[in-house]
Order: C-alpha cells, then sequence, then structure tokens
C-alpha cells in the first residue's frame, strides 16, 4: 500500500483548530487507504526551551487526542518520535548534505530566529527541517518496487519544508544511489490555512497567536463559545465569502463549511443572507463545540488509563523502528559506515 506519514508537536496542552483541520482530520481520513505512520514529535519541541515535566504531559496529551480525534493503532502506527532513534540518525546524515545558507532560507527559521534574536535562538531550531526530512524519509517505501507513494498531510505553513525534503531525497539518491522515494505534500486548500480569530490575516497559531485568537481543541465550551462571537469580523454586515476584503467572516466560513457536515460556503451564504454576523457565530459557535466537545471527553478517558496509552505507544514504536532500522541499514551503507562486526 502507498503510504502516508506525518507529525505533530507537543507544544501546547492541546492541539488548535487549525491543526486539527489543516492536518490532523486527514490523518484521520487516510488511515484506511494507506499504510499510514504518525507521530508526536517531541524532538522538535525541545528547538525551543521547554520544561521536561510539561514536555511529558503534553507528549501524552498529545497522543491521547490523536486516538481521541479517531486514529486507531490497530489501523495506523501512532509513535513518539524521540522512542524511534533512527530519526535523530538519520538527521545528523541529511544535514551533512543540506547547505548552510538553504537551511537559512527558511522563512519558519527566519520568523523565529528574528524574534528571539540569535543568541536564545538554538542551533536545534535552525536543522529543524532537516530532521523533519529525516522523519519523513525514514518510512520510504521500498524504491526498488518502483511507484510507491508517500504522501504528507500537512498545512500550508510546511510547504516550504516538504520541498526541502524533496530536494534532500533527491540529491542523496543523486550521490549514493536511489534510495529514497520522493515524498509529496497533501495540501487540501480549502482548510491550508485557518487564520487568527482576532488577527485573520494571519494563521492561528501555538506560540504566536493570543489566547483570543485561538481555538484549543480541548478547550471548555464557555470560553470557547465567546471567542467565536468576539472574532475579529469586517465592516459591513454580509456573510461573504470574500478572503481580501473579508478575511475575518471569510476565515469563520471556511471554518463551518470543514465542520459543518456537508454544507458549502455557498449554502452558508445563501441561508445567512440579511442576517448579519450574530447569528451566523451563533450557530458556528455549536458545530464547533459539537465537534470538540466529544473529542474532549474521550481524551480524558483515554489519560485516565496512562498504562494502556504507554503500551500502545510502545507497540507503535517498535512497528516504526522495524521500518526505521531497515531504512537506515541501507542509509550507512550507501554513505559508506563500515558495518559493525562481531566482537569474538
Ligand atoms: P505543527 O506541530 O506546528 O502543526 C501540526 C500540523 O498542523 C498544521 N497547522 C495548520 N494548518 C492549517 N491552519 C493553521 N493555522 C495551522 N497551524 C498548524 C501544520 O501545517 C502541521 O501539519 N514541523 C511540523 C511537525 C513535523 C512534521 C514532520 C510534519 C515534524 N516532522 C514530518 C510532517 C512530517 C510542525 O511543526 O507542525
Amino acid at each position: 500500500a502507498p503510504r502516508v506519514l506525518s507529525g505533530i508537536q507537543p507544544t501546547a496542552d492541546s492541539f488548535h483548530l487549525g491543526n486539527y483541520l489543516g492536518a490532523v482530520r486527514q490523518w484521520v481520513a487516510m488511515q484506511d487507504t494507506f499504510d499510514a505512520f504518525y507521530m508526536v514529535v517531541d524532538m522538535h519541541a525541545i528547538t525551543v526551551q521547554t520544561d521536561p515535566a510539561a514536555l511529558r504531559r503534553r507528549t501524552k496529551v498529545a497522543a491521547a487526542q490523536l486516538l481521541a480525534v479517531g486514529l486507531d493503532p490497530e489501523r495506523c502506527t501512532l509513535f513518539v518520535q524521540s522512542q524511534v532513534h533512527e530519526h535523530a540518525e538519520l538527521a545528523w546524515v541529511l544535514g551533512c548534505i543540506t547547505g548552510f545558507g538553504e537551511a537559512g532560507r527558511m522563512t519558519q527559521f527566519k520568523d523565529k530566529s528574528a524574534k528571539q534574536g540569535s543568541d536564545s535562538t538554538s542551533v536545534g531550531l535552525f536543522t529543524y527541517p532537516v530532521l523533519m526530512a529525516a522523519d519523513i524519509l525514514l518510512y520510504t517505501p521500498d524504491p526498488v518496487a518502483g511507484g510507491q507513494d508517500l504522501q504528507v498531510p500537512v498545512g500550508e505553513d510546511q510547504r516550504q519544508h516538504l520541498e526541502l525534503t524533496r530536494t534532500l531525497a533527491q540529491r542523496f539518491n543523486h550521490r549514493f544511489g536511489e534510495t529514497f522515494v520522493i515524498p509529496e505534500a497533501y495540501i487540501p486548500e480549502a482548510s491550508a490555512k485557518i487564520t487568527d480569530l482576532q488577527e485573520p490575516t494571519v494563521k492561528m497559531s501555538k506560540s504566536a497567536s493570543s489566547p483570543q485568537g485561538i481555538i484549543d481543541v480541548l478547550e471548555e465550551s464557555g470560553p470557547m463559545r465567546k471567542k467565536i462571537m468576539r472574532a475579529v469580523t469586517d465592516t459591513g454586515s454580509e456573510v461573504l465569502f470574500d478572503p481580501e476584503n473579508k478575511a475575518g467572516v471569510s476565515n469563520l466560513l471556511r471554518i463551518y463549511a470543514a465542520l459543518g457536515g456537508g454544507v458549502t460556503i455557498k449554502d452558508l451564504e445563501k441561508r445567512y443572507e440579511g442576517q448579519g454576523y450574530g447569528q451566523f457565530k451563533k450557530d458556528l459557535a455549536q458545530v464547533v463545540l459539537d465537534t470538540f466537545e466529544p473529542i474532549r471527553e474521550r481524551t480524558q478517558k483515554l489519560l485516565a488509563d496512562e498504562a494502556e496509552l504507554d503500551r500502545i505507544l510502545a507497540r507503535g514504536a517498535e512497528r516504526a523502528g522495524a521500518v526505521a532500522s531497515v531504512t537506515m541499514d541501507v542509509v550507512r551503507d550507501r554513505v559508506g559506515f563500515v558495518g559493525r562486526g562481531r566482537a569474538e
């Protein structure tokens, strides 16, 4: 079967609406038709200073949330990145074929490091996209079998990192012989960039959005409803999709259509014609609550049995590790590392 692979950082106590619509929902849909690998990327999370207890907690919450939205450990491989050591190992090799300038052109790095200043920016943040390339390429389907696919469902903000991954895969193949399948970014346009509720021209973001601008999947219903009612809308009062001039309303329409069980943006424009923003937001809040409430409940149940959660992740790491170690053996050989013989 063709493969699908993706990852999410455990950098907050919950995923937000952008993560859910931009990525995680596609993960669930794809687990049936693909050989699926999904991971919580805790090694990426430590590229900025992180409290160990918080990281441990968030990693488990992230895993529980992924199960709660519908990932099924029988149908996909769910694991924690740091439990499969080949990720770090391949990242080193790929780092050695990445240009310094090439890595420096990553816009996410430029934005984040500009905000932090160079002394508090870690080298890990700089090489972050290389680790991401390793995450992906370790799960390359056998290139010799031919015609195999490796799909990576992500939001728009990861497009440049995917491009770099493709470049590195091609470069490695060219220098060392066919090894990696060239992965494809899977970015469905409708929900590729969910924006901040208070600043509807920039993406909703764990690190950059204000609490008022972001909706967490695990948030309590009261605050969730309030945030939607207070979302920035635009001058005028028509519920119309016009991303250029009505960024706020257009973002809300996107969210509504994505969660509304088949209703289209056109349908919604018609339904709210002449009604103003109030009723529209009220109904949208209900749709969001109806989606997230059951997820919140299931997450709490899953977190109540930590031993079972640990077992699921251990099985996931075992399955992921089996694939990763085969790829890494090939890579070591291609690069010219001497295989370890017997000690006696
Ligand atoms: P992360 O943890 O920032 O986000 C997880 C996923 O959510 C998407 N996303 C959004 N989609 C739409 N609208 C938004 N406002 C929005 N905000 C976030 C992201 O695009 C992402 O798909 N580098 C990755 C994690 C990663 C990874 C990988 C992904 C590490 N290794 C290998 C794929 C394959 C990241 O920081 O995602």
